[in-house]
């Protein structure tokens, strides 16, 4: 699954709340305005078994999906996931937990309507996660009112039209996972453009995007870029570099064209590279071999020429990650003549 790692430790984190001071067993007290937003949220979803533990006489800090601050009982999270049944639009009410940092709807296939433009009005909220769920629309421009949002994911839903360059305005936002939509268009020039000194973890695989790769995007860090089965053209060597933070860079099922020669390959982290089905062209690199830690390297399907590097990890890669190109050889391929 694209968003695992994240996702993960986010789950991780929201099923044992974070125990601020060194706080003994007593629950925060719930603050009552929050209470009475997420009973409106609980009613908003037709009082759903899911929730069954959400009611009035325990206090919300109690409640599953719910962690508090310790010393103000106001609600930072709200985790609503892994549920068939609940059905519903999200709920405006969101918009009275002024002090939500972490937002989750994850799982939730019925979940229908668009996003509310209430959610722009979470002035704290640091991690929003809409996925696996049936919201359609266009991915709302009024995300950028989220100031302090620094990882958006609303990868698998039926969300079209294309990214918001408003995503931009946002400072800290070094997460973006929108992959498994419908989305159309190209990529804003001005994405990450104000927080190009931190990593940077793009994920749109599984839409129908478009164009260049713009040429502004050679100064982020980026550590992870997925664009794989897109409608993607044109040159993507700006993307490597030997001083890049790159990890995994998987831009397969695209028409990628660019001569593969030149490119210089991250050597510190890299351990994923898939750039099968383009229209690639050029020859492997030697430089390749200096990659230690590559774990997957696949350019089936392109127009590669000449030697596969020897004496590095190249050799141990099966021959399908380089069948189909123009005429490549040597081990694991027929010997070059
Ligand atoms: C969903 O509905 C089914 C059938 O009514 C029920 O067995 C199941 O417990 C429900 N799951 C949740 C999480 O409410
Ligand atoms: C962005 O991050 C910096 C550094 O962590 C922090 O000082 C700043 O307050 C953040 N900006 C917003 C709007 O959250
Ligand atoms: C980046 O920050 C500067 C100064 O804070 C601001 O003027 C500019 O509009 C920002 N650009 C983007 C793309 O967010
Ligand atoms: C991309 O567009 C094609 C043609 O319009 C369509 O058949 C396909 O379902 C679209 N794919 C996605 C992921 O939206
Ligand atoms: C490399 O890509 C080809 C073509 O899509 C695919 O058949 C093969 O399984 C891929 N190799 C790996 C290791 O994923």
């Amino acid at each position: 699954m694209a968003s695992t790692p994240t996702l993960f430790l986010s789950l991780l984190l929201f099923t044992t709340c974070f125990t601020f001071l060194f706080s003994l067993a007593t629950a925060a007290l719930c603050n009552s305005d929050d209470k009475r937003a997420l009973l409106a949220i609980k009613e908003a979803f037709n009082n759903p078994y899911l929730l069954a533990s959400w009611v009035p006489s325990i206090g919300c800090c109690d409640w599953a999906g719910i962690c508090c601050y310790e010393r103000t009982g106001r609600v930072y999270s709200l985790y609503i996931y892994q549920d068939n049944n609940l059905t519903g639009t999200i709920p405006t009410a969101i918009a009275s937990l002024p002090y939500l940092r972490y937002l989750m709807f994850h799982h939730l296939p019925g979940i229908t309507g668009p996003i509310p433009s209430a959610l722009g009005n979470l002035p704290h909220l640091d991690q929003l996660t809409i996925s696996f769920t049936s919201v359609p629309g266009p991915v709302p421009s009024f995300l950028a009112s989220l100031q302090s949002l620094t990882q958006l994911d609303l990868s698998f839903n039926s969300l079209s039209g294309s990214i918001p360059a408003s995503l931009s305005l946002i400072p800290n936002l070094t997460f973006i996972d929108i992959s498994r939509n419908h989305l159309t268009g190209q990529l804003p020039p001005a994405l990450f453009q104000n927080a190009s000194q931190q990593p940077a973890y793009l994920r749109l695989s599984h839409n129908n995007l478009s164009g260049e790769i713009p040429s502004s995007y050679l100064r982020i860090n980026f550590v992870q870029v997925d664009l794989a089965r897109n409608k993607f053209t044109g040159d993507a060597t700006l993307l490597f570099g030997r001083e890049k933070p790159l990890q995994k860079v998987d831009l397969s099922r695209n028409m990628f064209q660019f001569d593969l020669s030149n490119v210089v390959f991250p050597e510190r982290a890299l351990y994923v590279v898939d750039l099968n089905h383009n229209k690639i062209f050029g020859s492997i690199p030697q430089q390749i071999n200096k990659v230690d830690n590559l774990q997957i390297f696949n350019v089936s399907y392109n127009r590669l020429c000449g030697p596969i590097p020897t004496g590095g990890q190249l050799a141990r890669f099966e021959s399908y990650n380089y069948l189909h190109n123009k005429c490549l050889c040597g081990t694991p391929l027929a010997p070059c003549n």
